[in-house]
């Protein structure tokens, strides 16, 4: 998946390296922010972003409150008390909210408050004029009144059918568009929600087992990470967590739909309970980036897979790394892992990767490890072109999919599970394929990739049922292409 880096076209690309030019900056100038004059770009909306915008953002107003955008951080909210006095911090009605008596602080609600060194950066910043240095480049922000708009479609890095078949999750740019099965069938575009977030970036959706709720994994490269979770009846937002600085990946939702687990760029996995958004689950065993997660059926352990050629299993109650799935011997695995899915009713693991070699493996080892075994593992799959990127089991279990790359051509095979046997191929894919996904009945696979269409097939036949553009497309623009 790191690949989207280099496949994800115009604006989405020329924002990617700008964000990352700004954290260079920041590296520097946060060391000496006591000396030098604070800046907001820099040193403050950090703060805000690590612990107040998941409750103050369009999508979710803690209070009537927003602080994504300065306008409405200075305003502020239900108080109609103005949250920021430029150069007034005591008359600054935000200062008062994170300044703790007693150890404890209004705001950020239900947590430990700000470190001193935060709350003296903000107050410096307020009594210097609280003035604005965000680049011009960031400025564009996305909400439901002010939604993203396209002129052209988006890599699909994601998609995820309900457990009922009736909806489809693809990510959009800065967005989750909601599509009705059936339409996206007959070929019908229209769409039936927009979940409009802070992320521009979306890298993994997933409903959870009722499919009452959704999860998003996604971030804006080099500036934010996050996990987001949305009541899908409503098309509103449970709450958002910013975690770390960079994309998260691979969000998966325990088998009791209590926690969600996903993988960060920093190496780490991750999982938050849903009641309440608190972090239950951190780990570091790996060396590279985590891009995907799946829970045990019982809901006791989390498979990871990594950039790092490895799948780990981890302990969710003592957040300890137990076993290295995969082998361990150098050179046994070619490339990083993409992708992992769970038998739908035992604890094997199916893996995509590198390597273009779809694989079954048992979750729990049966023998000691020897150097240089591979015990795990119960069967491969006929090779596919190129790596893989994504590989789901039926609901059954009957049958498996993977989606394929290579030299920019898309392949999406199905395969029986037991025996191995490749039953169908996709016919007429129109470019890389990073996501793959069967309804219930396994009667369709829906697609996607970097030609931003949507896909639907037969699963049985291959033939191509529709495809589809996802976003609402800016037809003057077109025109004007
Ligand atoms: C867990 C959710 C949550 C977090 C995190 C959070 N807030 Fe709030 N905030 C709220 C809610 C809800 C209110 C409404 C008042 C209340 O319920 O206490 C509020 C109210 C406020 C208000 C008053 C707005 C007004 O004018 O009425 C300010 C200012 C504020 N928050 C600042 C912050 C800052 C700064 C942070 C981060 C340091 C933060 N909040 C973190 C949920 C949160």
């Amino acid at each position: 998946m790191s690949d989207f880096f280099c496949h994800h076209r115009s604006i989405v690309f020329v924002m990617c390296c700008l964000f990352v030019g700004a954290v260079v900056v920041s590296a520097d100038e946060s060391a000496d922010a006591d000396t030098a004059t604070v800046s907001f770009w820099n040193d403050v909306r950090p703060i805000f972003q690590a612990h107040c915008q998941g409750c103050h953002q369009p999508a979710k107003k803690g209070g009537e409150y927003d602080m994504t955008s300065l306008e409405n951080l200075f305003k502020g909210g239900e108080s109609e008390e103005a949250a920021i006095v430029p150069g007034d911090p005591a008359g600054s009605n935000l200062i008062g909210q994170i300044t703790p008596s007693d150890g404890a602080a209004e705001m950020p609600k239900n947590a430990k408050p700000l470190t001193d060194a935060d709350i003296a950066k903000i107050t410096k910043w307020i009594a210097a004029g609280a003035k604005d240095d965000t680049p011009e480049s960031a400025r564009r922000r996305f909400d439901s009144d002010n939604p993203p708009t396209y002129s052209a479609a988006p890599v699909i890095t994601a998609v995820a059918i309900s457990p009922d078949g009736n909806l489809v999750a693809v990510s959009g740019y800065h967005e989750v568009l909601l599509h009705e099965t059936d339409k996206l069938i007959a070929g019908d575009a229209t769409n039936a929600g927009r979940l409009i977030g802070m992320s521009e970036r979306i890298e993994s959706v997933a409903f959870s087992p009722d499919g009452k709720m959704l999860a998003v994994a996604g971030g804006s490269p080099g500036r934010l990470g996050e996990l987001q979770i949305w009541n899908v009846a409503d098309r509103a937002m449970v709450f958002s967590n910013a975690v770390t600085f960079d994309t998260c990946y691979g969000a998966s939702w325990s088998p009791d739909g209590k926690l969600v687990a996903f993988g960060c760029p920093d190496n780490t996995v991750r999982a938050i309970r849903v009641e309440d958004g608190k972090q239950v689950l951190f780990n570091g065993a790996h060396n590279d980036w985590v891009l995907d997660t799946v829970f045990s059926v019982k809901g006791t352990n989390l498979v990871t897979v990594s950039r790092d050629r490895s799948m780990k299993l981890m302990e969710v109650a003592t957040e300890r790394f137990i076993d290295n799935v995969t082998s361990i011997t150098p050179g046994a695995l070619k490339g990083g892992l993409h992708a992992v899915d769970r038998d739908p009713a035992k604890d094997e693991l199916l893996i995509g990767g590198s390597d273009g070699v779809p694989k079954i493996y048992r979750m729990f080892r049966e023998q000691d490890r020897k150097i240089g075994d591979d015990f795990n593992l119960i069967r491969k799959f006929p090779e596919m072109p190129g790596r893989v990127f994504d590989v789901s089991y039926s609901k059954d279990g009957k049958k498996i999919v993977a989606g394929s790359s290579y030299n920019g051509n898309g392949h999406v095979h199905v395969f029986e599970t037991e025996s191995g046997k490749k039953l169908a191929e996709m016919k007429d894919v129109d470019g890389a394929i990073y996501t793959a996904a069967f309804n219930p009945d396994a009667t369709i696979v829906v697609s996607g990739g970097f030609s931003g269409n949507l896909l639907v097939h037969d699963a049985a036949t291959g033939e191509r049922k529709s495809i589809v553009v996802p976003v609402p497309l800016d037809k003057t623009q077109i025109a004007n292409k």
